[in-house]
């Protein structure tokens, strides 16, 4: 398949602005400039358009790592879509585990986001996966079924390209814990055949199903080695300039 392959930096609550642009002048540096993959960072909202301006001229694209999902108004501390698209932002990770666990995101919460983030042209990276516990219980398949069909509701055939989604199973996130390739591989399959029957079929060709949990510079390429793997999105070891290029180089 012609799809290009993606690979996402997640630097969560780490980096001040100023770390956050050493960060990013490393990877400049490191970058040789002919990437077969594209590639993303995603840093705190304070840091996203002094990024931006640091990555002018590179490969690197700007995520967020979160959205409002009002246009704009009364929302004393929050960040809508047209703000992040003006600040030279181009994705968008939503729905991510830790939103949903520490700030209370639902499925309707993350519907609303992802609807008003692809009206507003950002790029979405939707975030799914089950616990410890659901994987134990043989409920995988049923809580994923489910984040995307209500994550995705009411969303519109167009937009299919603009959206990414990311399996990361909240037992391998931080926890050093990857899913094996096989595992994940099972996971990313049975999401195409559900995005078949929320998408035309044509349009899910065009969808990059990626995983996200405990990805290092040593298993990222068993995975990415699997068909239905089309990237990777990637926390702790994405915030050192040199883990991070090794794994946008897998390839090589
Ligand atoms: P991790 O985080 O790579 O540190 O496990 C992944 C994520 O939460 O996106």
């Amino acid at each position: 398949m012609s799809k290009k392959s993606i690979i996402i930096g997640n630097w969560k609550m780490n980096k001040t602005v100023s770390e956050a642009i050493r960060l990013i002048t490393e990877l400049k540096s490191l970058l040789s400039g002919k990437q077969e993959v594209e590639i993303v960072v995603a840093p705190s909202y304070v840091a996203l358009h002094p990024c931006e301006i640091a990555a002018q001229g590179t490969p690197i694209q700007l995520a967020a790592q979160n959205v409002f999902y009002e246009e704009s108004g009364a929302y004393t501390g929050e960040v809508s879509a047209q703000m992040l698209v003006d600040a030279g932002v181009k994705y968008v990770i939503i729905g991510h585990s830790e939103r949903r666990q520490h700030f209370g995101e639902t499925d309707a919460i993350v519907n609303r986001k992802v609807k008003v983030s692809l009206e507003n042209e950002l790029k979405v990276i939707l975030c799914v996966g089950e616990t410890k516990t659901e994987r134990q219980q043989n409920k995988t398949f049923e809580v994923i079924e489910r984040q995307l069909r209500e994550g995705l509701r009411g969303v519109n055939d167009t937009y299919a390209e603009d959206l990414i989604i990311a399996y990361e199973p909240i037992w391998a996130i931080g926890t050093g814990d990857t899913a094996t390739p096989g595992i994940a591989e099972e996971v990313h399959r049975f999401i195409y055949e559900k995005l078949g029957v929320i998408f035309r079929r044509d349009l899910v060709q065009k969808i990059r199903v990626i995983y996200g949990g405990s990805v290092t510079p040593q298993n990222v390429r068993d995975l990415m080695a699997q068909p239905d793997i089309d990237g990777a999105l990637i926390g702790a070891a994405s915030l050192e300039a040199r883990s991070f290029v090794e794994m946008i180089n897998y390839g090589e």
